[in-house]
């Protein structure tokens, strides 16, 4: 097979349009990795959202799982955040589970900036973030509570808040 300058020069040329410009916007370039509720606190306490969220049952769900049921890997997925890059579980529904992976998108001058921290891996939550988690084939305590399940409710009572005592006889 004959290989022409031509092609070798656009192969370069297509390369570089996938690879080449490292700007602002990162999507789908650089990996989203969880950092965790800690890293977020740094600059969310003031505004009282970390303090509030970790008090809530998002933040205490894993936690209040017994140790039996700790070791289910189907409620891993509904109980925890994800891991780090370092590989350390990131457990109970954290900031991220909601708002994505935050390691390119936690810093000052992206975070000030919408767009910018859209672009890096910040999402604005809607219903369907909620419904991964409160649909009625979810294992037995979630499926429970998503027969109730409303969003509008939800998000007008506080979605960082929510520290009613354990309804749901997950031990
Ligand atoms: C270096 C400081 C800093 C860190 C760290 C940080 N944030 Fe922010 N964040 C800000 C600032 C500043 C704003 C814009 C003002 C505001 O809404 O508080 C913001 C806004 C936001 C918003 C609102 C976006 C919008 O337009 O509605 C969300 C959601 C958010 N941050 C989530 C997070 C999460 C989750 C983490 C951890 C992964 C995090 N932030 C880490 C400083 C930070
Ligand atoms: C269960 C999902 C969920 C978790 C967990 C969560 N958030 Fe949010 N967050 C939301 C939703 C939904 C909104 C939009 C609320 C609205 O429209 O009033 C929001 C809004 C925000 C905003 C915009 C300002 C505001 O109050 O509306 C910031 C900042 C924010 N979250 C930061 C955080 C941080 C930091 C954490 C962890 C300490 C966190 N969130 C955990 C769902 C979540
Ligand atoms: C990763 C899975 C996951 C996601 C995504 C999630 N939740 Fe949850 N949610 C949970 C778990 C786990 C509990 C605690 C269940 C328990 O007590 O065992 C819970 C509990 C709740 C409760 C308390 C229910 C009660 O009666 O005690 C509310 C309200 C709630 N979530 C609202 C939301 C909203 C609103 C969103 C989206 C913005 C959301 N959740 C996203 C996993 C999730």
């Amino acid at each position: 097979m004959r290989i022409s300058v031509f092609s070798v020069v656009s192969a370069f040329i297509f390369a570089g349009l996938l690879f080449g410009s490292a700007g602002a916007d990162q999507t789908d370039k650089v990996k989203h990795e969880y950092v965790g509720a800690k890293k977020c606190k740094i600059c969310h306490k003031k505004d009282g959202i970390y303090p509030s969220w970790a008090k809530s049952r998002h933040a205490i769900a894993w936690d209040s799982l017994s140790t039996e049921k700790q070791q289910d890997e189907k409620l891993k997925f509904y109980y925890t955040t994800g891991t780090t890059a370092k590989g350390e579980l990131l457990t109970g529904v954290q900031c991220e589970v909601c708002h994505g992976p935050g390691s390119n998108y936690k810093k000052k001058t992206i975070m000030q900036d919408r767009k910018l921290s859209v672009a890096n891996g910040l999402i604005i939550p809607d219903e369907t973030t909620c419904k991964k988690c409160h649909h009625d084939k979810a294992p037995a305590p979630l499926a429970k509570i998503a027969k109730d399940f409303d969003f509008e409710k939800a998000v007008a009572n506080g979605v960082h808040q929510m520290h009613e005592a354990d309804t749901t006889g997950t031990k």
